[in-house]
């Protein structure tokens, strides 16, 4: 074999599935899966791996179908000059369809991913099982979700969904740490719309059914909406710079602002009712360096905001109620999405700050059915569990159960900061003096005023961070405008923390 020749078989396996189907993907508005990843590689730096693989099926005329590459690329490069290796399907060959031989170049990647301790990005765009392999094709998915499932908590997962992700395909994003979807080009569902309108009579398309809006605000299956393929493989190398390489490895740290900075809007930004509500986002931000932060699934349970930002330079993950959706309540989706954040944190020895602005759980049938009890116990399973440096930040209501669940010190926190606007208690004035003092209530001359009474009397005495401090269940009370710098000195105090925990196989997570 000559060295030409070598070119020439390289040069025709990287055509994929030729002029016509490159040109049909991109009439459908995405991008290849060479130029995908020519965008998300540094220059010159991705490494291909499996360029001759070939699948083996001889069914249904199979055995005279090439499939340049199985229909997926595979290997590793730098992407700002950190390794990471990927996986990218391949639509143009066979609609990115997958076989026996396409599922083993992607689950060699895994492994040598997780070999190398490097990220591992999975570029989904598949017609999903090639129907022509039978259960070779489902054997491979097999393989992948085992691999996703003993990589997981290692090494970042990141799934990208850039075309269609059908089936029981959708398992491999599923089981990974992060999922990004594109507008309008990326669907992911169990059953099609086909199907469903069979079945159950529903009429839906496709987008309406898994596109990106639906699985960042509704199912919360995805955790990053993006308006196009450009702006994504932008966002994927933004999150990366947050992260680890792996789970014996810390985040990068980058220059950080002047880490003595103070806010003096922090002192007036509690609005005098405590019925009123505020943007805790404009709170979080104030806190970051440089002001930036990146939202994890911004649209889903907006009552919560989970994001990550630098202090100090170094990542942190932030956990936070938000006051202007649900009076910052605790659902059920708020408590898996801020459960599932802490976990990937801690996973990746990203510690966690934790601001507190609760009036309690969620009332309703509604919640209670569906299982808010369960739900919400992933949150304190979550914190209590975790062993990265945790710090929490009471800014105005930590009620009940509420309190507790986000991060009080029992659970966890190495510190607890109060704003002197903190209230901490069982409930709110109003709810505990109608329960303590109704006898009194009842048998007043005047009910009401009696009520008003007793709400100021218990206002006074308990809806206050120094009944806690007094405690010790809060460290100390500290000006708003100061939290920053606390939160840093903090930060850094317990970099070196370490926790032993008792030896054992596994939590049992209520799931
Ligand atoms: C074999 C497939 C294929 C598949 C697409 N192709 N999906 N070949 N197995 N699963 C082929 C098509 O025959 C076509 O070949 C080429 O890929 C491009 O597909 P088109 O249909 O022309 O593209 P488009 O119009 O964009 O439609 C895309 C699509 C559609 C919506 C994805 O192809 C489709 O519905 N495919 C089948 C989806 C499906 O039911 N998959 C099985 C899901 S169950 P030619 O030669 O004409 O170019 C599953 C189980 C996984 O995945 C279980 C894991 C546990």
């Amino acid at each position: 074999m000559t060295t030409l020749d070598l070119q020439e078989r390289k040069e025709k396996l990287k055509l994929g599935g030729g002029e016509k189907a490159i040109a049909s993907q991109h009439q459908k508005g995405k991008l290849t899966a060479r130029e995908r990843l020519e965008k998300l590689f540094d220059e010159n730096s991705f490494v291909e791996t499996g360029l001759f693989v070939k699948h083996r099926c001889t069914n249904f005329g199979m055995e005279s179908k090439e499939a340049p590459g199985e229909g997926v690329i595979t290997g590793y490069g730098t992407v700002n000059g950190r390794l990471v290796f990927v996986s990218a399907q391949d639509f143009t060959v066979i609609g990115g369809s997958l076989g026996e031989m396409h599922a083993a170049k992607i689950v060699a990647a895994q492994n040598a991913a997780m070999k190398a301790g490097a990220p591992f990005i999975c570029i989904n765009d598949s017609g999903g099982a090639r129907i022509q392999e039978g259960v070779d094709a489902l054997t491979g998915y097999s393989q992948i979700f085992f691999n996703n499932t003993l990589a997981s908590g290692v090494i970042p997962q990141i799934s990208v969904i850039m075309g269609p992700c059908a089936g029981g395909a959708v398992y491999s994003p599923a089981l990974t740490d992060f999922v990004f979807m594109v507008d309008t080009t990326s669907q992911m569902f169990i059953t099609g719309p086909a199907v469903i309108q069979s079945v159950t009579g529903e009429q839906v398309s496709a987008e309406q059914l898994g596109g990106s809006l639906t699985h960042t605000s509704k199912s919360g299956c995805a955790h990053f909406r993006c308006a196009d393929e450009d702006t994504c493989i932008q966002e994927i190398k933004r999150l990366l710079e947050y992260l680890p390489s792996n789970n014996m490895d810390e985040a990068p740290v980058y220059e950080s602002d002047d880490i003595n900075r103070i806010d003096e809007r922090l002192n007036s930004i509690i609005p005098a009712s405590a019925n009123q509500s505020y943007d805790m986002l404009s709170v979080i931000r104030s806190l970051a360096d440089q002001g930036e932060i990146m939202q994890y699934q911004e649209n889903f349970a907006p009552n919560i905001i989970t994001c990550f930002m630098r202090l100090g330079g170094k990542s942190v993950g932030v956990i936070a109620n938000q006051p202007k959706h649900l009076a910052g309540c605790l659902d059920i989706n708020a408590s898996d999405k801020a459960a599932r954040f802490i976990r990937t944190c801690d996973s990746f020895n990203i510690p966690l700050i934790t601001l507190v602005d609760v009036p309690g759980f969620l009332p309703g049938t509604n919640q209670e059915y569906n299982g808010i009890i369960r739900h919400g116990a992933k949150l304190l399973y979550a914190y209590s569990e975790a062993t990265v440096p945790m710090l929490t930040v009471i800014t105005r209501k930590a009620f009940g159960g509420a309190y507790i669940g986000m991060c009080s010190k029992q659970l966890g926190a190495d510190m607890v900061l109060a704003w002197p606007t903190a209230q901490i208690a069982v409930m709110g004035a109003e709810g505990a003096a109608n329960i303590i003092f109704s006898k009194e209530i009842k048998q007043a001359e005047n009910p009401e005023a009696k009520r008003a009474e007793k709400i100021q009397e218990y206002e006074e005495q308990m809806m206050n961070p120094y009944v806690a401090a007094a405690r010790g269940y809060v460290d100390d009370v500290i000006e708003p405008a100061e939290t920053r710098k606390r939160l840093i000195s903090a930060l850094y105090a317990f970099e070196g923390k370490k926790v032993l925990r008792p030896q054992r196989k596994h939590g049992n997570m209520p799931l």
